[in-house]
């Protein structure tokens, strides 16, 4: 049989699909017909393996409460194990309908109103807001950017910021998004030591950890057998096999008095059964997604050459940060000098695309823009044209 889905060049067309990156603009005040590049999902075809698991879901015509049996954890634990060196026992696992829900759960079980969260901005943007709608306060050990573009952590801001503010819990983002790093054993040693130092739960996201592009992702709980007891793990197919829309994420804890906290809050919260598309989505990606993530690896790498090249050749005004992981490049316009209105007129009306402005990850991330080039050549190389032509005018426009 073998994979069938692989030809990433097809552009799809996913208007009038419900579809949040492209159906939405007028509703989320962007003009109509713009080309989007900012949430995170993929303009590609699943693997064809899912896709079969999902149709014969679909025939079988019943769709009632489902939950997960042992092949689903046995799938799981040997993609953790294969993947990343990892051995994950069962009753570690906790399902959740995404990985930002899972992180709301966490702010509420482990601190109260009023308490310090630490996060490093510029970050995924959830992280803040369910810090801020849940009460709780943001503490941000702001990551550091060097002259040569590249992100690194200020560790003297990050024990400080613990202490001064009692800080209780730490959301890390591994690998990061937006700025793409993919944080090395040493650093992750380095946080991970000053939190067990000052007791501070570990809550890792490392929803990107399929998308690496130097090194191999090391998932935190696993590098010394004490962050077992401070860690909580965020992982899920959704990323790495496109089925975001499915709902499904697999959280780990090994420690047994925190996962019990972490248990009774989504039980408080009215969750219990998983989507059961999720499940028969997830179980089928683990099991024969391998190839599909294979070709789609090398193909996004290749669109991530192709932008790197683009951007030296024609628009060398803009600096981008290469990424070790991810499939999201930041791009750093504030050569440009623009205000963050401009900037937004820029890439909004004249080069006519919807990216991720980087002022929602933080003040860290002002005069940066997200673009999302999990997407075929041909959108992606329209996006650059479109912003390549923009700029120009713009620049023309200036010198009059
Ligand atoms: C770091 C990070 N965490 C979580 C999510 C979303 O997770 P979910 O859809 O499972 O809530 C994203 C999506 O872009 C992300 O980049």
């Amino acid at each position: 049989m073998g994979e069938k889905n692989l030809n990433f060049d097809e552009v799809i067309n996913r208007r009038h699909t419900n579809c949040l990156k492209y159906d939405f603009a007028v509703r989320r005040g962007k003009p109509e017909g713009i080309l989007p590049l900012w949430v995170a999902d993929m303009d590609f075809r699943i693997s064809s393996y899912i896709q079969e698991a999902l149709i014969k879901q679909a025939e079988h015509g019943v769709y009632g409460y489902s939950e997960v049996q042992d092949e689903y954890f046995q799938v799981l634990k040997s993609w953790m194990a294969r993947n990343f060196d990892w051995r994950v026992e069962r009753r570690w696992l906790i399902k959740t309908p995404g990985i930002v829900f899972a992180l709301a759960m966490a702010v509420k079980a482990f601190t109260q109103k009023g308490d310090g969260i630490l996060i490093q901005q510029p970050v995924y943007y959830p992280f803040s807001e369910v810090v801020e709608d849940n009460e709780r306060r943001i503490v941000d050990n702001t990551l550091i950017l060097d002259e040569n573009g590249a992100y690194h952590i200020d560790f003297e801001d990050f024990e400080k910021k613990i202490v001064e503010e009692g800080v209780k819990l730490f959301f890390l983002c591994n690998p990061q998004n937006p700025t793409g790093r993919v944080f090395t054993k040493e650093e992750l040693m380095r946080m991970g030591d000053i939190c067990l130092k000052h007791q501070v739960l570990v809550v890792s996201d490392e929803i990107h950890a399929d998308f690496v592009w130097k090194g191999r992702h090391q998932v935190f709980a696993n590098l010394k057998e004490e962050y077992k007891k401070i860690s909580v793990t965020c992982t899920s197919p959704s990323k790495t096999f496109n089925i975001a829309g499915l709902q499904l994420s697999n959280i780990f804890i090994p420690d047994t008095a925190i996962r019990r906290k972490f248990r009774k809050q989504i039980a408080a919260a009215g969750y219990s059964q998983l989507n059961a598309a999720g499940l028969v989505a997830g179980e089928a990606a683990y099991l024969y997604g391998g190839e599909w993530l294979t070709a789609v690896r090398r193909y996004i790498k290749d669109n991530i050459r192709f932008t790197r090249h683009y951007i030296e050749q024609y628009l060398p005004e803009i600096r981008m940060t290469e990424p070790e992981g991810t499939y999201l490049v930041w791009l750093d316009f504030r050569n440009l000098q623009l205000t963050d209105e401009e900037l937004e007129d820029l890439i909004i009306h004249k080069a006519g695309l919807w990216l991720d402005s980087g002022a929602i990850f933080g003040k860290s991330g002002q005069g940066f823009q997200r673009i999302n080039v999990a997407c075929p050549r041909q959108t992606l190389t329209k996006a650059l044209d479109q912003l390549r032509r923009a700029m120009r005018e713009n620049k023309n426009n200036t010198r009059k």
